[in-house]
């Protein structure tokens, strides 16, 4: 069996953002390989809550689990539902929580996993275990509904003229595999000079759709920030311009450097009185050129923070 591995990216400038203290109670929000949950317990005398949605991560973490007895405790879900996943465990308040977001290399590398545009898989893309797959989703949906998803998600150019081949050729076959699919995509979007593959921006599109990532970062964001203490601090690791942009409008809208919030805006469940963050990093922290140089999948990331101040 192939082994796979997650190379953690910006862990160290999470660790130091999250300022893990002893005794503290902490969050971290998406395990993976748990390179940024030991960084963390290596840091400090202190308890830290995980959660994937994946349970092959899970699964991973239970060595990482059995060296920090009592410290460490991993579940399962989703991070839209850290408030009540929390709150069944007995957790009322964190010192701080840290989500570094999207996918892991565990996932994106194990073409059975159906993400791979690179390698051929059965077309899943799910993180967890549960809903529609890749599959169900460009076999079944409307055309419009598919170049919507094309275009929000991708930032596709070319979605209206992709979703009508998709729609055209599941008439006569539908899809089963990464590859079928990203041949089908890239006989429609021709390479341009960025020597990006053509099917990049619609694979990441339908992995966003299946997982509905961007309503989870939304909802995560808002429940974690409720439940940080006094100086305890929220720190996000995003990777591509629509994750960030939801954390830096959260994170502006509660520390105040906002304007008027619609009220579909995460941000607006928080008080819009005084401000009761502060933001740590005002254009964010990106990594620096050594490690985009031994970390490729490094090159688009963004670290923001912002702390809860003193009652
Ligand atoms: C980039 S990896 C995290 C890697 C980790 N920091 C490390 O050092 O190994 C993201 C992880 O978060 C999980 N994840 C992403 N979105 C999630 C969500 N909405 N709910 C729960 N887990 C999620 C994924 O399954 C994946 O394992």
């Amino acid at each position: 069996m192939t082994e796979f591995s997650h190379i953690p990216v910006l862990r160290d400038a999470a660790v130091r953002m999250l300022r893990p203290e002893d005794g503290g109670v902490y969050l971290d929000g998406t395990f993976g390989g748990g390179g940024y949950a030991r960084a963390i317990l290596q840091a400090a005398h202190c308890t830290l809550w995980a959660i994937d949605r994946d349970p092959a991560a899970i699964l991973r973490g239970a060595e990482l689990a059995a060296a920090y007895p009592g410290r460490l405790h991993i579940v399962e879900g989703r991070i839209s539902n850290l408030l009540n996943l929390l709150n069944a465990a007995g957790v009322s308040a964190l010192a701080g929580a840290v989500f570094d977001l999207g996918v892991s290399s565990y996932q994106i590398d194990d073409p059975e996993r159906g993400f791979s545009f690179r390698n051929d898989g059965p077309l899943d893309m799910r993180m967890g275990k549960t809903g529609m797959t890749a599959a169900m989703l460009v076999n079944t949906i409307s055309e419009s509904e598919l170049a919507d998803i094309l275009y929000a998600f991708g930032e596709e150019k070319a979605s209206r003229r992709i979703a009508k081949t998709i729609v055209e050729r599941r008439e006569d076959q539908k899809f089963e595999t990464t590859a079928d699919l990203a041949n089908v995509i890239r006989s429609v979007v021709r390479p341009d000079k960025s020597g990006i593959d053509p099917a990049t921006r619609s694979f990441q599109a339908l992995r966003i759709a299946v997982n509905e990532e961007l309503d989870d970062i939304a909802a995560a964001l808002t429940q974690a920030a409720a439940l940080l203490a006094p100086g305890g601090r929220l720190v996000v690791v995003s990777f591509h311009s629509l994750e960030d942009r939801i954390v830096k409008r959260f994170m502006a809208q509660a520390t105040g450097r906002a304007g008027g919030a619609s009220r579909h805006d995460p941000a607006s469940l928080i008080s819009a009185e005084a401000p009761k963050f502060r933001l740590l990093t005002s254009n964010g922290q990106v990594p620096d050129a050594a490690e985009i140089r031994a970390n490729p999948r490094a090159r688009s990331a963004r670290l923001r923070a912002m702390e809860r101040l003193a009652a």
